[in-house]
């Protein structure tokens, strides 16, 4: 009886403490099988010739392991711990909470072992084949479950912010997830899309954007609205604005997908459609940017030596950056020079290594020592080194895809007077080549970070210990 009162008038941080960690350790993981790939597109030879370690097979396990593991693990753990914070109750279930941290953890694993064994549907982040997808479907419905659960049974008669981000975001893939994987199986481990030609390359953008704009958007904004007052002690700048923030945001994310498809056989009228509601999408975007800088007015003192909310405030200006580069990307002219090249990989990793990975960073530097019954971080000092690699080795690792990119759009186009091409495409390659080197560097630097943050990670949980934190009586008594 006594268990039980103990437990209504707690929170369950057990499954928030488990995605906390392994945040951390997909984060080492997901990064190192990027700077693998990234060295291999220096020095081919790295390839070994092993199929599964071939570029082709490591680039999807890139991909999921940094977006489904480091970025999914973060936003779990995060919504979790928030979404109990903010209605000021314990979780809707603990049984279904634990089922969500281990089948996703099935499926990281899962993954893990089929990319690399070349399994694979063929569709860029949707890699996985039918089994898993059924198991993702399986546990984003206990995910929802619990998150939805907790709100319904709120303390509180207000829906925060952040868990209007957080629910889009599990609403949004939840969609996009079981319309772009419709498939027809044809032997365990391989099915057929249930779409063809153009449909199938339509149906994938649209998943492919709004996985940008739901999963590395909309979930780290939620992030965002409650780590940022939290660490800077400071009320959000304006809760209209974020309010006008959501809803612009999601309503237009859904249509811009089609710039992934610019000059192709999808109907020219479509990718205008997707260029138009690209350029519109700059308004809540930077209106996201500024109700989340501005949240430090008055507070700017503590940039100077508080390196979490350093973390958290630069995130945000990758954000800026990103979102504007983004749009820009998206007119057809634009993109005629930057498609194919490695600009767009810039622009992936401004919006991933600067505004995802930063975000997702700082808030777990709030997060780790108050799940362990810590004031602080083992070492901030090693918070502050962390800060200074991994923003360096995303300048580096920008800057030389951004000149690369422009470089190879250009090469390509140069004609002579009499209508041959300038450079051959080998020759497109070899002068990027100390482009990848710069890159690898960056990668390499951005890697020691998360190294760095692992091994806090691991003084900060072993110098502590778990804490059960209690609701606050006035509340859970309402
Ligand atoms: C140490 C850090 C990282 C390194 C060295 C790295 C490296 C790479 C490389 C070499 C590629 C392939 C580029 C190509 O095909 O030309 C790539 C692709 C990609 N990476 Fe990373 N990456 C890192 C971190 C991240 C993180 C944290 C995220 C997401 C949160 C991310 C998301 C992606 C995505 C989405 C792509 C595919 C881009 C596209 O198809 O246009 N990466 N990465
Ligand atoms: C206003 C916001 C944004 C717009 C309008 C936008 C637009 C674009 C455009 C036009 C491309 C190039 C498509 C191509 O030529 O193939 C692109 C690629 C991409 N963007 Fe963005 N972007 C935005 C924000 C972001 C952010 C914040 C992130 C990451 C956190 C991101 C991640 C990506 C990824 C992963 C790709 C590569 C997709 C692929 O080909 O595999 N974008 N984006």
């Amino acid at each position: 009886m006594t268990f039980a009162n103990t437990r209504a008038t707690t929170y369950n941080d057990t499954v928030v403490r488990q995605f906390a960690i392994m945040t951390v350790v997909w984060g080492v993981v997901g990064m190192l099988v990027g700077v693998i790939i990234a060295a291999q597109l220096a020095w081919p030879d790295l390839n070994l010739g092993i199929p599964w370690l071939s570029y082709g097979r490591l680039r999807p396990l890139h991909t999921n392991a940094v977006i489904f593991a480091f970025g999914c693990c973060g936003l779990m753990g995060t919504s979790l711990y928030v979404v109990q914070r903010t209605c000021q109750v314990r979780l809707f279930s603990d049984k279904l909470a634990a089922f969500v941290f281990w089948g996703w953890q099935v499926v990281i694993v899962a993954a893990a072992i089929s990319l690399p064994l070349g399994y694979t549907q063929g569709k860029e982040y949707a890699e996985l084949e039918w089994p898993i997808d059924i198991l993702i479907t399986l546990v984003w419905v206990a995910y929802a479950f619990v998150f939805f659960g907790t709100v319904g049974t709120r303390k509180v008669r207000h829906i925060y912010v952040a868990n209007w981000f957080y629910g889009a975001f599990i609403i949004a893939i939840a969609m996009l997830h079981l319309v772009n994987n419709a498939a027809i199986p044809v032997g365990f481990m391989k099915s057929y899309s249930a779409y063809a030609g153009v449909q199938d390359a339509m149906v994938q953008w649209w998943y492919g954007h709004n996985a940008v704009g739901f999963l590395l958007t909309a979930g780290f904004l939620g992030m965002m609205y409650y780590f940022i007052p939290k660490q800077a002690e400071r009320p959000v700048y304006s809760y209209r604005l974020s309010i006008v923030h959501f809803w612009a945001l999601i309503f237009t994310y859904m249509w811009a997908g089609p710039h992934h498809l610019h000059y192709t056989a999808l109907p020219d009228w479509t990718q205008s459609v997707g260029m138009v509601f690209s350029l519109i999408l700059l308004a809540p975007s930077w209106g996201g940017m500024i109700n989340g800088i501005m949240t430090l007015s008055g507070a700017w003192h503590k940039l100077r030596d508080d390196p979490i909310l350093r973390f958290l405030i630069v995130s945000l200006s990758f954000y800026g950056m990103s979102t504007f580069e983004g749009p820009m990307m998206a007119i057809k002219t634009v993109n005629a020079l930057s498609h194919y090249t490695d600009w767009t990989i810039g622009h992936v990793h401004s919006g991933a290594l600067g505004w995802v990975g930063l975000i997702t960073i700082g808030s777990m530097y709030y997060l780790i020592p108050r799940l362990f019954g810590q004031k602080q971080m083992y070492s901030m000092k090693a918070v502050e080194v962390h800060f200074w690699t991994a923003t360096i080795g995303i300048v580096i690792y920008i800057a030389a895809m951004w000149i690369a990119g422009v470089m190879q759009g250009l090469m390509w186009r140069a004609v002579n007077t009499d209508g041959t091409l300038t450079y051959t495409f080998v020759e497109s390659v070899k002068a990027t080549f100390p482009f990848y080197v710069l890159r690898l560097l960056g990668g390499l630097l951005y890697l020691s970070g998360m190294v760095i943050m692992l091994w806090n990670t691991y003084k900060t949980a072993t110098a502590g210990r778990s804490v059960t934190v209690t609701i606050p009586a006035a509340v859970a008594h309402a």
